[in-house]
C-alpha cells in the first residue's frame, strides 16, 4: 500500500476531500498519513483508520520525502514554499494539488478524469508526477458541457458566471450569511407586518447596505442582497483572473491543438457552493436540440440534462437543488435568435465537489 500524506485537509476543500473519501472507502486502499502546519504531535484523525498515530509537521521535508503520494488542500503559499524543495531534493512521488499555483506548468496536468483521462493516461506513461485540479468553473463547465467538447463542436464559447461564496473561502460564506442576518433583523419588525410598505423596507435596507456598518473584511463590499462583478485579481488586459483562467485552463485540460476561445465576466452572487454559468455556444455546425442534447447526457455519469422547461428548470437547474451533490445538470438549451449554430446552455455545480475535492480523490485513487 502506497505512503500517502495529507496536508490541509482540515481546511473547508480538504474537509469535504476527507468526507468523500471515507463514503468512497478510500483510505482502505492506502496508509495514510495526516500533517499539520500547525498542531504537529496532536492526535490524527480516527476517521481513516489509524488511530493512535498523531499529526506530522507538514514542513518537515524528511517525512514529506518517505512519502509516495502528497495530497494538499493547503493553499497556493504552502505549495510554492514547499514544492519546489521537495522536488530539488531528488524527490519523486506524486503530488496532487488543489491550488492553482502549479497549474499551468508544463510538467503538471489539470486533472478532471472524466474529461480527459487519456491526457492523464498519456502523462502517467510519460512519467508526470504532478496532478493539480482545475479552476471551479472551468471543472464544472467541463463537466456539465464535455460532450460538446468531445465532439469538437464548440467554436468559441461565451460565458456569464454566477460564483457562490464558497469559492472565496469559509470566512467568505460565514460574511455573506452574517450580511444576510443583519439585513433581516434591521427591517424584521416591519416585514412581519403586512401592512408596512416596501419601499420603506428596501429604504433601511439599502441604507444599511451602504452604511459601512456591514461586515465586509473578506469580500470588500456587501454582496448579500447585491453581487460583485469582479472575482480574483485585475489583469493589464482587463479581464480578471478568473476570466483568464476559463481559456487557459479549459484548453489545457483538453490539449487542444489550436485554441477554443473561452471568455466572458465572472460575478460573485449570493450562492453558498454552487456556481452557475450561463453560456453562449458558438458551435462548428448546426446540429439538432435532441442530438446535441444526447451528446451531452452521455458524456459522463454526473451530468444531467434539464428539459428547456420552465418548471424542470426552476426545479433542478439551481444552486439550491445542486448543492451537497455530484450531479453537474446543463439545462437551458436552446438556438439563439443570432442563428442556428449559436446555442445557450446553463449549468450548475457544487463547487466543493466537482469544483474541488472530487477530481483529488479520484487521482489519488487512480494512482493508488
Ligand atoms: N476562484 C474560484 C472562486 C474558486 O473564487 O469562485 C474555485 O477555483
Amino acid at each position: 500500500m502506497k505512503n500517502v500524506g495529507f496536508i490541509g485537509w482540515r481546511g473547508m476543500v480538504g474537509s469535504v476531500l476527507m468526507q468523500r473519501m471515507q463514503e468512497e472507502r478510500d483510505f482502505d486502499a492506502i496508509r495514510p498519513v495526516f500533517f499539520s502546519t500547525s498542531q504537529t504531535g496532536q492526535a490524527a484523525p480516527a476517521f481513516a483508520g489509524n488511530v493512535g498515530s498523531t499529526l506530522q509537521n507538514a514542513y518537515d521535508l524528511e517525512a514529506l520525502k518517505a512519502l509516495d503520494i502528497i495530497v494538499t488542500c493547503q493553499g497556493g503559499d504552502y505549495t510554492n514554499e514547499i514544492y519546489p524543495k521537495l522536488r530539488d531534493s531528488g524527490w519523486q512521488g506524486y503530488w496532487i494539488d488543489a491550488a492553482s499555483s502549479l497549474r499551468m506548468k508544463d510538467d503538471a496536468i489539470i486533472i478532471l478524469d472524466p474529461v480527459n483521462q487519456q491526457v492523464i493516461d498519456a502523462a502517467l506513461n510519460n512519467g508526470v508526477k504532478t496532478f493539480v485540479g482545475g479552476n471551479c468553473t472551468v471543472s464544472l463547465m467541463l463537466m456539465s458541457l464535455g460532450g460538446l467538447f468531445a465532439n469538437d463542436l464548440v467554436e468559441w464559447a461565451s460565458v456569464a458566471t454566477y460564483q457562490a461564496a464558497s469559492g472565496g473561502g469559509a470566512r467568505h460564506m460565514r460574511e455573506l450569511l452574517t450580511q444576510m442576518g443583519q439585513l433581516h433583523g434591521y427591517v424584521a419588525e416591519e416585514l412581519a407586518d403586512p401592512a408596512s410598505a416596501i419601499l420603506d423596507i428596501e429604504r433601511k435596507v439599502t441604507g444599511l447596505t451602504r452604511s459601512g456598518e456591514l461586515p465586509v473584511d473578506n469580500f470588500g463590499v456587501p454582496l448579500a442582497g447585491s453581487l460583485i462583478p469582479w472575482i480574483d485579481k485585475q489583469l493589464e488586459n482587463g479581464q480578471s483572473r478568473e476570466e483568464w483562467k476559463g481559456q487557459a485552463e479549459t484548453n489545457k485540460i483538453l490539449a487542444t491543438d489550436s485554441v477554443i476561445p473561452v471568455d466572458g465576466l465572472c460575478v460573485r452572487v449570493g450562492a453558498l457552493r454552487c456556481h452557475s454559468q450561463a453560456f453562449t455556444l458558438k458551435l462548428k455546425k448546426d446540429i439538432s436540440i435532441a442530438t446535441i442534447e444526447e451528446m451531452l447526457a452521455t458524456h459522463n455519469d454526473w451530468v444531467k440534462v434539464i428539459p428547456n422547461d420552465r418548471e424542470l428548470s426552476m426545479r433542478e437547474l439551481t444552486p439550491a437543488a445542486v448543492t451537497g451533490t455530484l450531479n453537474t445538470p446543463v439545462g437551458r438549451l436552446r438556438k439563439l435568435n443570432m442563428g442556428p449554430e449559436y446555442l445557450s446552455a446553463f449549468t450548475v455545480g457544487d463547487q466543493l465537489l466537482w469544483g474541488a475535492a472530487e477530481p483529488l480523490r479520484r487521482m489519488l485513487r487512480q494512482l493508488a
